[in-house]
Protein backbone atom coordinates (compact mmCIF):
# COMPACT_ATOMS: atom_id res chain seq x y z
CA UNK A 1 0.00 0.00 0.00
CA UNK A 2 1.27 3.75 -1.18
CA UNK A 3 0.08 6.94 0.56
CA UNK A 4 1.45 10.55 0.22
CA UNK A 5 1.67 12.98 2.70
CA UNK A 6 3.90 16.42 2.51
CA UNK A 7 5.16 15.76 5.85
CA UNK A 8 5.92 13.06 7.75
CA UNK A 9 6.97 12.82 10.71
CA UNK A 10 8.49 10.09 12.64
CA UNK A 11 8.76 9.96 16.58
CA UNK A 12 5.57 11.46 19.08
CA UNK A 13 7.60 13.41 21.56
CA UNK A 14 8.49 17.16 21.88
CA UNK A 15 9.96 17.56 18.86
CA UNK A 16 7.79 15.46 16.65
CA UNK A 17 4.53 16.37 17.88
CA UNK A 18 5.57 20.52 18.26
CA UNK A 19 6.83 20.11 14.61
CA UNK A 20 4.01 18.49 13.19
CA UNK A 21 1.61 21.29 14.82
CA UNK A 22 4.02 23.98 12.85
CA UNK A 23 3.97 22.35 9.47
CA UNK A 24 0.34 21.55 9.40
CA UNK A 25 -0.31 24.85 8.53
CA UNK A 26 1.42 24.59 5.08
CA UNK A 27 -0.04 20.76 4.28
CA UNK A 28 -0.92 17.69 5.04
CA UNK A 29 0.78 15.52 8.13
CA UNK A 30 1.70 12.31 9.27
CA UNK A 31 2.54 11.45 12.68
CA UNK A 32 3.82 7.42 12.88
CA UNK A 33 4.60 6.27 16.41
CA UNK A 34 5.69 2.87 17.51
CA UNK A 35 2.75 2.67 20.19
CA UNK A 36 0.78 5.04 21.59
CA UNK A 37 0.80 9.12 21.44
CA UNK A 38 2.09 10.10 24.65
CA UNK A 39 4.32 7.16 24.97
CA UNK A 40 8.16 8.61 24.55
CA UNK A 41 11.26 9.94 26.82
CA UNK A 42 9.25 13.36 26.55
CA UNK A 43 6.42 11.77 28.79
CA UNK A 44 8.99 11.15 31.91
CA UNK A 45 10.58 14.42 32.11
CA UNK A 46 10.44 15.70 35.29
CA UNK A 47 12.38 18.72 36.22
CA UNK A 48 12.03 21.28 33.17
CA UNK A 49 12.88 23.24 30.73
CA UNK A 50 15.17 25.89 31.00
CA UNK A 51 15.00 29.54 30.18
CA UNK A 52 15.73 32.52 30.64
CA UNK A 53 12.79 34.24 31.72
CA UNK A 54 13.30 37.24 34.77
CA UNK A 55 15.84 39.71 34.82
CA UNK A 56 18.25 38.56 37.70
CA UNK A 57 19.37 35.92 35.15
CA UNK A 58 20.74 36.65 31.70
CA UNK A 59 21.53 35.30 28.34
CA UNK A 60 25.12 35.21 28.70
CA UNK A 61 24.86 33.39 31.93
CA UNK A 62 22.90 30.52 30.30
CA UNK A 63 25.54 30.59 26.99
CA UNK A 64 27.96 30.00 29.32
CA UNK A 65 26.46 27.63 31.65
CA UNK A 66 25.56 25.58 28.63
CA UNK A 67 29.27 25.87 27.34
CA UNK A 68 31.02 25.25 30.39
CA UNK A 69 28.73 21.79 31.09
CA UNK A 70 29.69 20.67 27.48
CA UNK A 71 33.17 20.78 27.76
CA UNK A 72 33.88 23.97 25.83
CA UNK A 73 32.94 21.34 22.91
CA UNK A 74 29.31 22.97 22.13
CA UNK A 75 29.16 25.21 19.03
CA UNK A 76 28.96 28.91 20.63
CA UNK A 77 26.48 30.25 17.51
CA UNK A 78 24.08 27.37 18.13
CA UNK A 79 24.02 27.86 21.96
CA UNK A 80 23.68 31.46 21.53
CA UNK A 81 20.62 30.83 18.96
CA UNK A 82 19.10 28.52 21.59
CA UNK A 83 19.14 30.63 24.53
CA UNK A 84 18.12 33.77 22.82
CA UNK A 85 15.25 31.92 20.99
CA UNK A 86 13.92 30.09 24.12
CA UNK A 87 11.57 32.79 25.62
CA UNK A 88 9.22 32.84 22.25
CA UNK A 89 9.23 29.25 22.00
CA UNK A 90 8.00 28.79 25.69
CA UNK A 91 5.28 31.28 24.86
CA UNK A 92 4.01 29.32 22.16
CA UNK A 93 3.88 25.92 24.43
CA UNK A 94 1.90 28.55 27.33
CA UNK A 95 -0.21 29.72 24.39
CA UNK A 96 -0.69 26.46 23.24
CA UNK A 97 -1.95 25.49 27.23
CA UNK A 98 0.86 23.48 28.79
CA UNK A 99 0.89 24.94 32.64
CA UNK A 100 4.30 26.12 34.17
CA UNK A 101 4.07 26.12 38.39
CA UNK A 102 3.67 29.92 39.54
CA UNK A 103 4.27 31.22 43.28
CA UNK A 104 2.01 33.22 44.97
CA UNK A 105 2.76 36.42 43.62
CA UNK A 106 2.50 34.95 39.87
CA UNK A 107 5.93 34.88 39.15
CA UNK A 108 7.33 31.37 37.18
CA UNK A 109 8.47 29.02 40.15
CA UNK A 110 12.18 28.47 38.43
CA UNK A 111 14.16 25.87 40.04
CA UNK A 112 17.87 25.21 39.76
CA UNK A 113 19.78 21.77 38.02
CA UNK A 114 23.24 21.11 38.17
CA UNK A 115 25.50 23.15 36.63
CA UNK A 116 23.27 26.10 36.06
CA UNK A 117 24.38 29.06 37.87
CA UNK A 118 20.77 30.76 38.39
CA UNK A 119 17.27 29.46 38.96
CA UNK A 120 16.02 28.97 35.18
CA UNK A 121 13.75 25.92 35.07
CA UNK A 122 10.54 26.56 34.66
CA UNK A 123 8.76 23.20 35.49
CA UNK A 124 4.93 21.64 36.39
CA UNK A 125 5.44 19.91 39.61
CA UNK A 126 7.69 16.98 39.16
CA UNK A 127 5.90 15.57 35.85
CA UNK A 128 6.74 18.76 33.52
CA UNK A 129 6.48 16.26 30.55
CA UNK A 130 3.44 14.85 31.00
CA UNK A 131 2.19 18.21 31.24
CA UNK A 132 3.70 19.48 27.69
CA UNK A 133 3.12 16.47 26.34
CA UNK A 134 -1.14 16.55 27.11
CA UNK A 135 -1.19 20.11 25.44
CA UNK A 136 0.75 19.15 22.55
CA UNK A 137 -1.43 15.76 21.91
CA UNK A 138 -4.56 17.96 22.32
CA UNK A 139 -3.78 20.51 19.70
CA UNK A 140 -2.96 17.70 17.05
CA UNK A 141 -5.63 15.51 18.14
CA UNK A 142 -7.62 18.73 16.89
CA UNK A 143 -5.99 19.82 14.05
CA UNK A 144 -7.85 18.80 10.44
CA UNK A 145 -4.33 18.43 8.51
CA UNK A 146 -2.57 16.01 10.97
CA UNK A 147 -3.18 12.27 10.14
CA UNK A 148 -2.29 10.10 13.48
CA UNK A 149 -0.57 6.41 13.20
CA UNK A 150 0.13 4.72 16.09
CA UNK A 151 1.78 1.57 16.89
CA UNK A 152 3.49 2.22 13.08
CA UNK A 153 7.25 1.56 13.17
CA UNK A 154 9.05 3.22 10.61
CA UNK A 155 11.76 0.81 9.34
CA UNK A 156 13.40 2.55 7.06
CA UNK A 157 13.85 5.95 5.10
CA UNK A 158 13.45 5.56 1.49
CA UNK A 159 16.61 7.21 -0.97
CA UNK A 160 17.96 6.16 -4.24
CA UNK A 161 19.06 3.15 -2.98
CA UNK A 162 15.57 1.82 -2.86
CA UNK A 163 15.22 2.55 -6.88
CA UNK A 164 18.33 0.19 -7.42
CA UNK A 165 21.13 3.19 -7.55
CA UNK A 166 24.33 2.47 -5.32
CA UNK A 167 24.36 4.71 -2.56
CA UNK A 168 28.09 5.01 -0.95
CA UNK A 169 28.73 7.20 2.04
CA UNK A 170 30.46 9.77 -0.45
CA UNK A 171 27.50 10.20 -2.45
CA UNK A 172 26.57 13.53 -2.13
CA UNK A 173 23.07 14.19 -3.42
CA UNK A 174 21.18 11.37 -1.34
CA UNK A 175 17.38 12.41 -1.23
CA UNK A 176 14.75 10.83 0.90
CA UNK A 177 11.49 9.93 -0.24
CA UNK A 178 9.38 9.34 2.79
CA UNK A 179 9.67 5.80 5.05
CA UNK A 180 8.63 2.09 5.12
CA UNK A 181 6.67 1.74 7.96
CA UNK A 182 5.21 -1.70 9.63
CA UNK A 183 1.81 -1.44 11.00
CA UNK A 184 2.35 -3.31 13.81
CA UNK A 185 -1.44 -4.54 14.22
CA UNK A 186 -1.55 -6.66 10.89
CA UNK A 187 2.67 -6.61 10.49
CA UNK A 188 2.19 -5.04 7.01
CA UNK A 189 4.62 -2.90 5.38
CA UNK A 190 3.21 0.37 4.44
CA UNK A 191 4.95 2.81 1.83
CA UNK A 192 4.64 6.63 3.25
CA UNK A 193 6.01 8.75 0.15
CA UNK A 194 6.67 12.23 1.63
CA UNK A 195 8.05 15.71 0.14
CA UNK A 196 10.04 16.09 3.48
CA UNK A 197 10.85 13.60 6.17
CA UNK A 198 10.97 14.84 9.90
CA UNK A 199 13.02 12.20 12.30
CA UNK A 200 11.93 12.18 15.91
CA UNK A 201 12.26 8.86 17.76
CA UNK A 202 14.52 10.30 20.42
CA UNK A 203 17.59 8.54 22.35
CA UNK A 204 19.22 5.24 22.38
CA UNK A 205 19.26 4.41 26.62
CA UNK A 206 17.75 0.62 26.10
CA UNK A 207 21.11 -0.54 25.29
CA UNK A 208 22.17 -0.26 28.72
CA UNK A 209 20.98 -2.26 31.26
CA UNK A 210 20.11 0.25 34.02
CA UNK A 211 18.17 3.21 32.53
CA UNK A 212 15.44 6.02 32.72
CA UNK A 213 14.34 5.84 29.40
CA UNK A 214 11.40 4.28 28.29
CA UNK A 215 11.44 1.18 25.87
CA UNK A 216 10.66 3.10 22.85
CA UNK A 217 14.25 4.29 22.86
CA UNK A 218 16.40 1.79 20.67
CA UNK A 219 18.19 4.68 18.73
CA UNK A 220 15.60 3.29 15.64
CA UNK A 221 16.06 6.88 13.96
CA UNK A 222 19.68 7.67 14.17
CA UNK A 223 19.91 4.14 13.15
CA UNK A 224 17.83 4.51 9.98
CA UNK A 225 19.95 7.23 8.98
CA UNK A 226 23.34 6.17 9.12
CA UNK A 227 21.84 3.17 7.02
CA UNK A 228 20.67 5.65 4.34
CA UNK A 229 24.11 7.26 4.62
CA UNK A 230 23.91 10.28 7.12
CA UNK A 231 26.29 12.08 8.71
CA UNK A 232 26.00 10.96 12.46
CA UNK A 233 28.00 12.42 14.88
CA UNK A 234 29.40 12.69 19.10
CA UNK A 235 28.10 9.39 19.77
CA UNK A 236 30.40 8.57 22.15
CA UNK A 237 28.79 10.99 24.50
CA UNK A 238 26.35 9.26 26.26
CA UNK A 239 25.02 10.59 29.21
CA UNK A 240 24.45 8.44 32.44
CA UNK A 241 22.04 10.89 35.13
CA UNK A 242 23.61 10.08 38.28
CA UNK A 243 20.04 9.83 40.40
CA UNK A 244 17.96 7.23 39.33
CA UNK A 245 16.08 5.49 41.93
CA UNK A 246 17.90 2.13 43.32
CA UNK A 247 15.52 -0.68 42.58
CA UNK A 248 16.16 -3.57 41.18
CA UNK A 249 14.56 -5.14 38.72
CA UNK A 250 12.78 -1.51 37.40
CA UNK A 251 12.54 -0.97 33.91
CA UNK A 252 12.79 2.14 33.24
CA UNK A 253 14.39 3.24 36.92
CA UNK A 254 12.95 5.47 37.92
CA UNK A 255 14.38 8.82 38.12
CA UNK A 256 14.90 11.41 41.43
CA UNK A 257 14.96 14.80 39.27
CA UNK A 258 18.21 16.68 39.45
CA UNK A 259 15.93 19.81 40.93
CA UNK A 260 15.47 18.04 44.29
CA UNK A 261 19.25 18.41 44.44
CA UNK A 262 18.62 22.21 43.64
CA UNK A 263 15.65 22.22 46.56
CA UNK A 264 18.59 21.33 49.01
CA UNK A 265 18.82 17.36 48.85
CA UNK A 266 22.27 16.12 48.76
CA UNK A 267 24.43 13.03 48.12
CA UNK A 268 25.53 10.76 50.63
CA UNK A 269 27.69 7.72 51.22
CA UNK A 270 26.28 4.72 52.69
CA UNK A 271 27.97 5.57 55.76
CA UNK A 272 26.49 9.43 55.61
CA UNK A 273 29.38 11.31 54.00
CA UNK A 274 28.54 13.79 51.84
CA UNK A 275 31.69 13.15 49.35
CA UNK A 276 30.63 15.43 46.20
CA UNK A 277 33.03 18.33 47.00
CA UNK A 278 36.14 15.69 47.49
CA UNK A 279 35.29 16.13 43.39
CA UNK A 280 33.77 19.16 43.01
CA UNK A 281 33.69 22.22 44.53
CA UNK A 282 30.09 22.56 43.72
CA UNK A 283 29.44 19.56 45.46
CA UNK A 284 25.79 17.85 44.66
CA UNK A 285 24.86 20.60 42.09
CA UNK A 286 28.40 20.00 39.55
CA UNK A 287 27.32 19.28 35.87
CA UNK A 288 25.72 15.45 35.33
CA UNK A 289 28.91 13.98 34.00
CA UNK A 290 30.97 14.91 37.37
CA UNK A 291 28.12 13.49 39.34
CA UNK A 292 27.69 10.72 37.72
CA UNK A 293 31.38 9.45 37.72
CA UNK A 294 32.02 10.39 41.36
CA UNK A 295 29.12 8.33 42.88
CA UNK A 296 30.48 5.65 39.95
CA UNK A 297 33.87 6.00 41.93
CA UNK A 298 32.37 5.68 45.33
CA UNK A 299 30.48 2.67 44.54
CA UNK A 300 33.60 0.82 43.47
CA UNK A 301 35.44 1.79 46.63
CA UNK A 302 32.89 0.93 48.99
CA UNK A 303 31.77 -1.70 46.70
CA UNK A 304 28.21 -0.68 47.68
CA UNK A 305 25.47 -1.14 45.31
CA UNK A 306 23.95 2.31 46.09
CA UNK A 307 24.46 5.61 47.46
CA UNK A 308 21.96 8.19 48.77
CA UNK A 309 20.06 11.24 47.79
CA UNK A 310 19.20 12.79 51.49
CA UNK A 311 15.99 15.26 51.17
CA UNK A 312 15.55 14.31 55.08
CA UNK A 313 15.43 18.15 56.94
CA UNK A 314 14.49 19.90 54.32
CA UNK A 315 11.00 21.78 54.80
CA UNK A 316 8.76 18.72 53.88
CA UNK A 317 5.69 20.88 53.11
CA UNK A 318 7.22 22.46 50.24
CA UNK A 319 9.29 19.19 49.27
CA UNK A 320 6.01 17.43 48.68
CA UNK A 321 4.44 20.11 46.61
CA UNK A 322 7.49 20.26 44.42
CA UNK A 323 8.05 16.53 44.10
CA UNK A 324 4.70 14.97 44.54
CA UNK A 325 4.99 12.07 42.22
CA UNK A 326 8.63 11.54 43.44
CA UNK A 327 7.28 11.35 47.04
CA UNK A 328 4.15 8.80 45.97
CA UNK A 329 6.45 6.75 44.12
CA UNK A 330 9.02 6.23 47.11
CA UNK A 331 6.33 6.06 49.77
CA UNK A 332 5.03 2.99 47.53
CA UNK A 333 8.28 1.57 47.87
CA UNK A 334 8.14 2.05 51.76
CA UNK A 335 10.55 5.54 51.62
CA UNK A 336 9.29 8.23 53.29
CA UNK A 337 11.74 10.71 51.85
CA UNK A 338 10.63 13.15 54.71
CA UNK A 339 12.58 10.81 56.87
CA UNK A 340 14.45 8.53 54.91
CA UNK A 341 17.52 9.34 52.05
CA UNK A 342 16.50 7.71 48.84
CA UNK A 343 18.98 5.02 48.15
CA UNK A 344 19.96 6.23 44.26
CA UNK A 345 22.40 5.04 41.52
CA UNK A 346 23.53 6.36 38.19
CA UNK A 347 21.38 5.36 35.12
CA UNK A 348 21.89 5.43 31.47
CA UNK A 349 19.91 8.80 30.08
CA UNK A 350 20.40 10.65 27.40
CA UNK A 351 22.33 11.29 24.08
CA UNK A 352 24.18 14.31 23.39
CA UNK A 353 24.98 12.98 19.58
CA UNK A 354 23.20 11.55 17.12
CA UNK A 355 22.41 12.52 13.23
CA UNK A 356 24.33 15.99 12.25
CA UNK A 357 21.55 18.58 11.39
CA UNK A 358 22.16 22.22 10.79
CA UNK A 359 20.65 25.49 12.49
CA UNK A 360 17.42 24.68 10.52
CA UNK A 361 17.46 20.71 11.25
CA UNK A 362 18.32 19.88 8.02
CA UNK A 363 20.39 16.54 7.94
CA UNK A 364 22.89 15.75 5.04
CA UNK A 365 20.29 14.05 3.22
CA UNK A 366 18.35 16.30 1.43
CA UNK A 367 14.42 16.80 2.36
CA UNK A 368 15.29 15.03 5.63
CA UNK A 369 15.07 16.75 8.67
CA UNK A 370 15.95 15.52 12.23
CA UNK A 371 15.21 16.66 15.93
CA UNK A 372 15.36 16.35 19.58
CA UNK A 373 17.68 13.56 20.79
CA UNK A 374 17.36 12.29 17.76
CA UNK A 375 19.49 15.27 16.13
CA UNK A 376 22.95 16.43 17.04
CA UNK A 377 22.95 20.09 16.94
CA UNK A 378 25.91 21.30 18.66
CA UNK A 379 24.25 22.72 21.61
CA UNK A 380 25.28 19.99 24.09
CA UNK A 381 28.59 19.60 23.17
CA UNK A 382 30.78 16.86 25.10
CA UNK A 383 27.71 17.02 28.36
CA UNK A 384 24.29 18.72 28.18
CA UNK A 385 22.92 21.24 30.71
CA UNK A 386 19.96 19.90 32.88
CA UNK A 387 16.96 20.63 31.01
CA UNK A 388 18.56 22.02 27.97
CA UNK A 389 17.00 19.07 25.60
CA UNK A 390 13.55 20.14 25.85
CA UNK A 391 14.44 23.14 24.88
CA UNK A 392 16.61 22.19 21.85
CA UNK A 393 13.73 20.05 20.50
CA UNK A 394 11.62 22.97 20.66
CA UNK A 395 13.87 25.85 19.06
CA UNK A 396 14.86 23.35 16.39
CA UNK A 397 11.34 21.90 15.93
CA UNK A 398 10.35 25.48 15.12
CA UNK A 399 13.54 26.13 12.94
CA UNK A 400 12.78 22.98 10.97
CA UNK A 401 8.86 24.24 10.48
CA UNK A 402 10.09 27.46 9.29
CA UNK A 403 12.72 26.20 6.38
CA UNK A 404 9.49 23.57 5.14
CA UNK A 405 7.24 26.47 4.90
CA UNK A 406 9.14 27.90 2.18
CA UNK A 407 10.31 24.72 0.47
CA UNK A 408 7.68 22.59 0.22
CA UNK A 409 5.72 24.26 -2.47
CA UNK A 410 8.88 23.67 -4.84
CA UNK A 411 9.04 19.88 -4.09
CA UNK A 412 7.49 16.89 -5.94
CA UNK A 413 6.70 13.83 -5.33
CA UNK A 414 8.80 10.48 -6.17
CA UNK A 415 6.03 8.28 -8.08
CA UNK A 416 8.10 5.64 -8.56
CA UNK A 417 8.95 3.79 -5.25
CA UNK A 418 8.77 0.51 -5.06
CA UNK A 419 6.87 -1.03 -2.28
CA UNK A 420 8.88 -3.08 0.45
CA UNK A 421 9.72 -6.97 -0.59
CA UNK A 422 8.55 -8.79 2.15
CA UNK A 423 10.23 -11.83 1.50
CA UNK A 424 10.97 -14.38 4.95
CA UNK A 425 10.28 -16.87 6.84
CA UNK A 426 10.00 -16.69 10.78
CA UNK A 427 11.61 -19.27 12.66
CA UNK A 428 10.28 -20.44 15.63
CA UNK A 429 13.15 -19.77 18.06
CA UNK A 430 13.26 -16.36 16.33
CA UNK A 431 12.07 -14.12 19.73
CA UNK A 432 14.24 -16.19 22.41
CA UNK A 433 17.30 -15.12 20.25
CA UNK A 434 16.43 -11.35 19.91
CA UNK A 435 16.42 -11.53 23.48
CA UNK A 436 18.69 -13.07 24.40
CA UNK A 437 21.26 -10.66 21.56
CA UNK A 438 19.38 -8.15 23.17
CA UNK A 439 20.60 -8.86 26.84
CA UNK A 440 23.84 -9.49 25.19
CA UNK A 441 24.19 -5.99 24.11
CA UNK A 442 23.06 -4.63 27.25
CA UNK A 443 25.88 -6.22 28.94
CA UNK A 444 28.55 -5.40 26.89
CA UNK A 445 27.48 -1.79 26.53
CA UNK A 446 27.16 -1.09 30.35
CA UNK A 447 30.61 -3.52 30.93
CA UNK A 448 32.80 -1.69 28.69
CA UNK A 449 31.32 1.62 27.04
CA UNK A 450 29.95 3.29 30.73
CA UNK A 451 30.96 5.88 32.71
CA UNK A 452 34.55 4.71 33.12
CA UNK A 453 36.13 3.14 29.78
CA UNK A 454 39.42 2.02 28.96
CA UNK A 455 41.12 1.53 25.73
CA UNK A 456 41.19 -2.35 26.43
CA UNK A 457 37.40 -2.29 27.32
CA UNK A 458 36.43 -0.43 24.25
CA UNK A 459 38.34 -3.07 21.99
CA UNK A 460 36.71 -6.17 23.97
CA UNK A 461 33.45 -4.40 23.42
CA UNK A 462 33.88 -3.86 19.62
CA UNK A 463 34.93 -7.80 19.77
CA UNK A 464 32.10 -8.87 21.10
CA UNK A 465 29.81 -6.14 19.36
CA UNK A 466 30.89 -7.54 16.56
CA UNK A 467 29.70 -11.11 17.10
CA UNK A 468 26.23 -10.26 17.91
CA UNK A 469 26.26 -7.85 14.67
CA UNK A 470 26.94 -10.83 12.52
CA UNK A 471 24.21 -13.39 14.33
CA UNK A 472 21.86 -10.45 14.47
CA UNK A 473 22.22 -9.83 10.38
CA UNK A 474 21.77 -13.28 9.63
CA UNK A 475 18.60 -13.74 11.87
CA UNK A 476 17.48 -10.62 10.08
CA UNK A 477 17.98 -11.70 7.01
CA UNK A 478 16.06 -14.98 7.26
CA UNK A 479 13.10 -13.86 9.17
CA UNK A 480 10.01 -12.01 8.39
CA UNK A 481 10.33 -7.88 9.55
CA UNK A 482 9.34 -7.62 12.87
CA UNK A 483 9.87 -4.72 15.18
CA UNK A 484 11.76 -6.17 17.70
CA UNK A 485 13.70 -7.62 15.10
CA UNK A 486 14.30 -3.99 13.85
CA UNK A 487 14.88 -2.15 17.15
CA UNK A 488 18.28 -5.06 18.19
CA UNK A 489 19.65 -4.20 14.72
CA UNK A 490 19.06 -0.40 15.17
CA UNK A 491 20.01 -0.42 18.56
CA UNK A 492 23.65 -2.81 16.89
CA UNK A 493 23.86 0.20 14.91
CA UNK A 494 23.99 3.00 17.25
CA UNK A 495 26.32 1.15 19.92
CA UNK A 496 28.41 0.22 17.29
CA UNK A 497 28.51 3.99 16.36
CA UNK A 498 29.09 4.77 20.00
CA UNK A 499 32.14 2.39 20.41
CA UNK A 500 33.79 3.60 17.07
CA UNK A 501 33.62 7.18 18.03
CA UNK A 502 34.93 6.60 21.72
CA UNK A 503 37.77 4.64 20.21
CA UNK A 504 38.24 7.81 17.77
CA UNK A 505 38.27 9.97 20.36
CA UNK A 506 41.79 10.79 21.72
CA UNK A 507 41.02 13.07 25.25
CA UNK A 508 38.81 12.05 27.62
CA UNK A 509 35.82 14.88 27.92
CA UNK A 510 32.76 15.34 29.79
CA UNK A 511 30.91 12.34 29.25
CA UNK A 512 33.60 10.28 27.60
CA UNK A 513 36.37 9.28 30.56
CA UNK A 514 38.83 7.11 29.18
CA UNK A 515 41.12 6.19 31.99
CA UNK A 516 43.89 5.55 29.56
CA UNK A 517 43.80 9.05 27.85
CA UNK A 518 44.66 12.50 29.48
CA UNK A 519 41.69 14.84 30.24
CA UNK A 520 41.07 17.74 27.62
CA UNK A 521 41.17 21.04 29.36
P1 LIG B 1 11.02 11.31 22.56
O1 LIG B 1 10.24 12.15 23.47
O2 LIG B 1 11.75 10.18 23.13
O3 LIG B 1 10.03 10.74 21.43
C1 LIG B 1 10.47 9.77 20.51
C2 LIG B 1 9.25 9.25 19.78
O4 LIG B 1 9.65 8.47 18.66
C3 LIG B 1 8.36 8.36 20.61
O5 LIG B 1 7.03 8.70 20.33
C4 LIG B 1 8.67 6.95 20.08
O6 LIG B 1 7.63 6.02 20.24
C5 LIG B 1 8.89 7.27 18.62
N1 LIG B 1 9.68 6.27 17.89
C6 LIG B 1 10.93 5.81 18.16
N2 LIG B 1 11.31 4.93 17.23
C7 LIG B 1 10.29 4.83 16.33
C8 LIG B 1 10.07 4.08 15.15
N3 LIG B 1 10.98 3.21 14.68
N4 LIG B 1 8.90 4.23 14.49
C9 LIG B 1 7.93 5.07 14.95
N5 LIG B 1 8.09 5.80 16.07
C10 LIG B 1 9.25 5.68 16.76
N6 LIG B 1 15.05 16.86 29.36
C11 LIG B 1 14.85 18.12 29.79
O7 LIG B 1 15.18 19.07 29.08
N7 LIG B 1 14.29 18.35 31.00
C12 LIG B 1 13.90 17.35 31.83
O8 LIG B 1 13.35 17.59 32.90
C13 LIG B 1 14.11 16.01 31.41
N8 LIG B 1 13.79 14.98 32.22
C14 LIG B 1 13.93 13.71 31.74
C15 LIG B 1 13.52 12.64 32.54
C16 LIG B 1 13.58 11.35 32.05
C17 LIG B 1 13.14 10.20 32.93
C18 LIG B 1 14.05 11.11 30.74
C19 LIG B 1 14.09 9.72 30.20
C20 LIG B 1 14.49 12.17 29.96
C21 LIG B 1 14.44 13.47 30.46
N9 LIG B 1 14.87 14.54 29.69
C22 LIG B 1 14.68 15.82 30.13
C23 LIG B 1 15.32 14.35 28.32
C24 LIG B 1 14.15 14.66 27.39
O9 LIG B 1 12.95 14.20 27.97
C25 LIG B 1 14.29 14.01 26.04
O10 LIG B 1 15.57 14.20 25.54
C26 LIG B 1 13.30 14.63 25.07
O11 LIG B 1 12.00 14.53 25.61
C27 LIG B 1 13.39 13.95 23.73
O12 LIG B 1 12.29 14.33 22.96
P2 LIG B 1 12.15 13.74 21.50
O13 LIG B 1 10.90 14.30 20.93
O14 LIG B 1 13.40 13.94 20.76
O15 LIG B 1 12.04 12.16 21.71
C1 LIG C 1 15.91 15.82 35.77
O1 LIG C 1 14.80 16.21 36.09
O2 LIG C 1 16.81 15.62 36.59
C2 LIG C 1 16.18 15.55 34.34
C3 LIG C 1 16.50 16.81 33.68
C4 LIG C 1 17.16 16.57 32.37
O3 LIG C 1 17.43 15.45 31.97
O4 LIG C 1 17.45 17.59 31.74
Amino acid sequence: MQKRVDFLVIGSGLAGLSYALKVANYGKVCIVTKTELPESNTRYAQGGIAAVTYKSDSYEKHINDTLIAGGNMSKREIVEMVVSDAPARIKELIEMGTNFDKKNNGEYDLAKEGGHSENRILHYKDITGQEIGRSLIEQVKKHPNILIKEHYFAVDIITQHHLGEIITRDTTDIECYGAYVMDMKNNKIETIISKITYIATGGIGNIYNVTTNPNIATGDGIAMAYRAKAVIENMEFVQFHPTSLYNPGERPSFLITEAMRGFGAVIKNQNGEKFMKKYDKRGSLAPRDIVARSIDTEMKISGDEFVYLDATGLNFTELINHFPNIYKKCLNLDIDIIKNPIPIVPAAHYLCGGIKVNKAGKTTIKHLYAGGESAYTGLHGANRLASNSLLEAIVFAHNSAMEAKDLIKDIKFNTIINNWDDYGLTLPEEMILITQEYKELEQIMTNYVGIVRSNIRLKRALKRLSIIHKETEELYNKSILSPKICELRNSINVAFLIIKMAKRRKKSIGLHYNVDLPTQN
